[in-house]
């Protein structure tokens, strides 16, 4: 199990990497990053994850090297780690500058690509649900930084997971929109099943739209499992029969609780178990 970086251009050990404190991802958060997970040896979604990488990059005018470059470093980097499943942080910074905040101050896009173990969940936790806390720190605003850049600057999901852990010790928070309506987790998206149908909020929200919420919409649609998006209220999500949540490290997770009250039958329920059985099927056929 180790971890390896790629910086300036070669593989190193983490103690050797170094990041100038000019480094507008430092002072600013100016960056864009993606997680992206390995399962049955082989990166999942990769593409997936590249897009929205560069979709990213795009949205805060940050440019990103090309494709190959990036996929050349995580091939190097995964390689050189060796682990048997991998966490692959890829992250682009708009460089080092002087202390100006105007972006266009600087062009010198950095990439950083940081290969972990993987780090999924136990299967205590898949097989006996996790715990949330519905958090009174709001979602971004889209017309903030918009959630749907999947920028470096993660500070309101800090505070957010920082009250979550510290009300009930709960694994993730989930946050609302300024509308009230239920939004995301710190770092996931949230689902629930009512009445047979699974139910996500919609991108309109402002989340991020997920890989995994993607590939789970995908095995909803692919398996006649009843599903729609539409806006969840705080008192909706409380009272469904199952909660479950997405991300690349945790594929889809069980929630069993919520605010330290159970959800259902505070177990995890048919619907959810049968979407981690699609999951799991999926992620061994492989997605490039
Ligand atoms: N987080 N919402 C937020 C705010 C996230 O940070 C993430 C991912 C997701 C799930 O997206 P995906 O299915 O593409 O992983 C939703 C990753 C795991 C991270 O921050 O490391």
């Amino acid at each position: 199990m180790s971890i390896r970086v790629h910086i300036d251009g070669a593989v190193c050990l983490p103690e050797e990497a170094k990041v100038s404190i000019f480094d507008r991802g430092f002072l600013y958060g100016d960056s864009v990053y993606e997680t992206i997970g390995t399962a049955y040896g082989r990166l999942f979604a990769a593409r997936d994850h590249l897009v929205r990488l560069e979709r990213s990059a795009e949205r805060i005018g940050l440019r990103a090297p090309p494709r190959a470059t990036i996929e050349r470093a995580i091939a190097d980097t995964v390689a050189a780690a060796a682990n048997p499943e991998s966490r692959v942080r890829v992250i682009l910074t708009r460089g080092a500058g002087k202390l100006d905040l105007d972006p266009a101050s600087v062009d010198d896009t950095q990439l950083i690509v940081i290969v972990f173990p993987l780090g999924a969940p136990t299967a205590e936790m898949f097989e006996k649900g996790v715990s949330v806390a519905i958090v009174s720190i709001t979602r971004n605003s889209p017309l903030a930084i918009d959630p749907a850049v999947k920028s470096g600057n993660y500070l309101n999901n800090v505070l957010a997971l920082g009250e979550a852990r510290r009300r009930c010790r709960a694994y993730e928070a989930i946050l609302c929109a300024g509308d009230g309506s239920v939004a995301e987790g710190s770092t996931s998206n949230v689902f629930l099943v009512s009445g047979g149908e699974v139910r996500t909020p919609p991108p309109a929200v402002g989340i991020l739209d997920g890989i995994t919420r993607a590939k789970a919409i995908e095995l909803c649609r692919a398996n006649q499992i009843p599903f729609s998006e539409r806006r969840i209220s705080p008192a909706e999500l409380r009272g469904a029969e199952e909660v479950f949540i997405t991300s690349a490290t945790r594929g889809v997770l069980p929630v069993t609780s919520i605010d330290e009250k159970p959800v259902g039958a505070g177990v995890p329920g048919p619907v959810t178990r049968r979407l981690m059985a699609l999951y799991d099927e999926l992620a061994r056929r492989g997605v490039d």
